[in-house]
């Protein structure tokens, strides 16, 4: 079964043609970065614009590189829910339309599940039970899979997005967008033990909150330029020195690196699964992967970059598995619809 995902849910155009949820025939990404990096954070009506754009190219790039006319697809899959309206609204009518006239089946998929998806396109296919750990710019999420119909939310973010406080500490300590690649890039070079960030305590040993160690990084910051908590965070970069920005990276990205493993470890523990895979955006980080391999007991499996941050492939591969269709005169975008309120068996 040969479908067409599409995903516009934040600020990467993209489409892409999977067969059996598993082999990648084209998957093409338009990224909105060089545009947003002027900004220093991505400006939902710009992307919006920008998806508009290039959304009809992106497809059909995604059909030549393919080598497939619209006969051979099977499907249509498109993200519907969570993400930026005005993005998601692109890439849904987009989808819509073309589920009308070319009379294709049309599976709407959500963003954070798809983000788990990205494994199955790669060798080491998750097992069931399989421990997800969901990483990106606008979620987090420690997820239990039992079976493609059946999961459990075990924890998630309380605050910010594990990649959002990245992006942010990026901007404090002058690193460009977006954030996670800097910071990391950065923390080769500093050290990682020279500021020690207070990690929260929650009740749920799976929730996470990152709004505290981000506002710890700029509070580090400022007393390192000898400044107060009134200093405003965009004049603190260029008063800080080469050494303390990397050290500061580096910190920063031990503490979240640590609170992740911790968080990874005990429910490895707890529920025993078969499988554990590492998604979304931040799963792009070398730094993370190493922490998590070397305290695990079975191998942590994860996306390559490309599959890691927004691509279509994982839309088109959730659909295939998860397979439930929508009526393409009625699907509506949800841009706040979180895993705890999705239903699931
Ligand atoms: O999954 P994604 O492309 O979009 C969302 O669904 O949010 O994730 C983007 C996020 C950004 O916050 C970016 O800074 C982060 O992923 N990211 C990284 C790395 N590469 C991308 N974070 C840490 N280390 C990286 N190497
Ligand atoms: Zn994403």
């Amino acid at each position: 079964m040969k479908i067409l995902g599409i995903e516009s849910s934040c600020d990467e155009t993209a489409a892409s043609i999977v067969v059996d949820g598993t082999t990648i025939l084209s998957n093409v990404v338009n990224s909105q970065i060089d545009i947003h990096s002027n900004f220093g954070g991505v400006i939902p009506e710009v992307a919006a614009r920008s998806h508009i754009e290039v959304i009809n190219p992106v497809i059909d790039e995604a059909l030549s590189k393919a080598n497939l006319n619209w006969k051979d697809i099977d499907a249509i899959a498109v993200t519907y829910a969570p993400g930026l309206i005005g993005s998601l609204l692109v890439g849904n009518l987009a989808a819509r339309t073309l589920s009308i006239i070319k009379n294709k089946p049309l599976i709407p998929v959500h963003h954070i599940l798809s983000h788990f998806y990205a494994n199955f396109l790669t060798e080491n296919k998750p097992k069931f039970p399989s421990l997800a750990l969901i990483v990106s710019g606008g979620h987090s999420q420690i997820v239990l899979f039992k079976s493609h119909s059946e999961f459990q939310l075990l924890g998630e973010t309380r605050d910010d997005a594990i990649g959002e406080a990245f992006d942010k500490v990026a901007k404090v300590i002058g690193l460009p967008y977006p954030g996670g690649p800097s910071i990391e890039k950065a923390a080769k070079l500093g050290n990682p033990n020279r500021f020690k960030f207070t990690k929260p305590r929650l009740d749920n040993p799976y929730d996470f909150s990152f709004s505290g160690i981000k506002t710890a990084v700029l509070r580090q910051a400022q007393e390192l330029i000898g400044k107060d908590f009134n200093f405003p965070s965009f004049e603190i970069a260029p008063l800080l020195n080469e050494q303390d920005k990397l050290d500061l990276a580096a910190s920063f990205q031990n503490t979240v690196a640590e609170i992740l493993v911790k968080a990874t470890q005990k429910a490895f523990i707890e529920f025993k699964p078969k499988s554990i895979v590492l998604a979304g955006g931040v799963a792009a980080n070398s730094f993370l992967r190493e922490k998590l391999e070397q305290s695990l007991p079975i191998k942590v499996t994860y996306p390559p970059i490309n599959l890691c941050t927004d691509n279509a492939a994982m839309v088109a591969s959730a659909a295939y598995f998860l397979n439930k269709k929508s009526n393409p005169y009625k699907l509506e975008v949800i841009p706040s619809l979180p895993l705890s309120k999705l239903k699931n068996k």
